[in-house]
């Protein structure tokens, strides 16, 4: 049996390192396009030649066309601008999303059986786009911010508390922006419910410092955004997909008829995903107020939904 087929568009800083961190896993081949020339190649050569040090035969094929990329188990998008300091996620709408209207059409007619997985941002309408351009059922569409997110949260509570981040589970629900909802309610450290280990308002800081954790790196890199925690959680999803973990994960999926808001929405929400795709949207119970924060956050998804609509992408 040969491996799976994991092609990245988008062979810039996200790209790149999804790339690398994918062959390291070593369960799958990818193929790395970009439109810059001779750029997918040298580092898909790079990745190939790290093959005999780091003990993976993951093969990395780069690219400037997509002939390469057909028969795909799974396209993750990652093209695409990325932030500037002063610049929100939403500033990049434009721009983006006719980035990935284009590369949607051509990934697909190469691979109509694909799963996609998209990162460039703003992501929940970036997600939107792939899966009205994609034509796919919106069980093979899905959008990775949720982990990301939630693994900031996790990651704050860990230095916090100085413990193991493996202690701390936690999820964020919501668009990937300002308005993103971190469950405090549902966080926990090895079973201990967080809001008995933190006080109220450090807990909240916490969650401040979350909504805000992509604008803190933008901040400090200046020239770009986050990409190690991207690519890292994007990874996770393609493990769950191909090795059929079925892993609960927030990921920006269709929503329809199970939160207040979502509906019709790509927006972040706890998923299985397996071999299908999005498996199930986990259904759980949200408190008043937990529940009036997601439709608020979803509101704003939807605004940028209708942008998109209007811009004619
Ligand atoms: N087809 C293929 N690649 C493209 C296209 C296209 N139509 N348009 C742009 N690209 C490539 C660029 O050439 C560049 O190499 O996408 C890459 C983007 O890489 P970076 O500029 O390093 O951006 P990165 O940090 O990887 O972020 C990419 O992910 O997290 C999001 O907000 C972020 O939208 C951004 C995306």
């Amino acid at each position: 049996m040969s491996r799976k087929k994991i092609s990245v568009i988008g062979a810039g800083n996200v790209g790149a390192t999804t790339a690398q961190r994918l062959a390291e896993k070593d369960f799958c081949d990818v193929v790395l396009v970009d439109i810059l020339e001779g750029m997918p190649q040298g580092k898909a050569l790079d990745l190939m030649q790290s093959g005999p040090i780091c003990g993976y035969d993951s093969m990395v094929t780069g690219t400037n066309g997509y002939e390469e990329t057909a028969g795909s188990h799974i396209v993750v998008i990652t093209s695409g601008l990325p932030r500037k300091p002063g610049m929100s996620r939403d500033d990049l709408l434009k721009v983006n999303a006719g980035i990935v209207k284009d590369v949607t059409l051509k990934a697909i007619a190469k691979s109509p059986d694909c799963i996609i997985i998209v990162i460039s941002n703003p992501l929940d309408a970036m997600t939107y786009v792939a899966h009205k351009h994609s034509g796919l059922p919106a069980n093979k569409v899905m959008g990775m911010a949720g982990i990301l997110d939630s693994a900031r949260f996790r990651c704050f509570i860990a230095m916090e508390l100085e413990v193991s981040v493996t202690d701390v589970t936690a999820f964020v629900l919501g668009g990937h922006g300002d308005t993103m909802v971190p469950s405090t309610r549902y966080t926990t450290v090895a079973g201990i419910p967080v809001e008995d280990l933190i006080p109220g308002p450090k807990l909240e800081s916490i969650v401040e410092r979350t909504r805000k954790g992509g604008g803190e790196i933008v901040a400090l890199l200046k020239t770009g955004s986050a990409y190690y925690a991207p690519a890292a959680a994007a990874v996770q999803m393609c493990e769950s997909i191909v090795l059929d973990k079925k892993m609960i994960l927030p990921c920006a999926v269709l929503s329809s008829g199970k939160y207040d808001g979502c509906d019709g929405l790509f927006v972040g929400l706890p998923a299985k995903i397996g071999e299908g795709g999005v498996e199930e949207v986990v259904k759980f119970r949200l408190s008043e107020d937990e529940s009036a924060a997601l439709s608020k956050s979803a509101g704003e998804v939807r605004m940028l939904c209708e942008a998109v609509d209007r811009l004619g992408f």
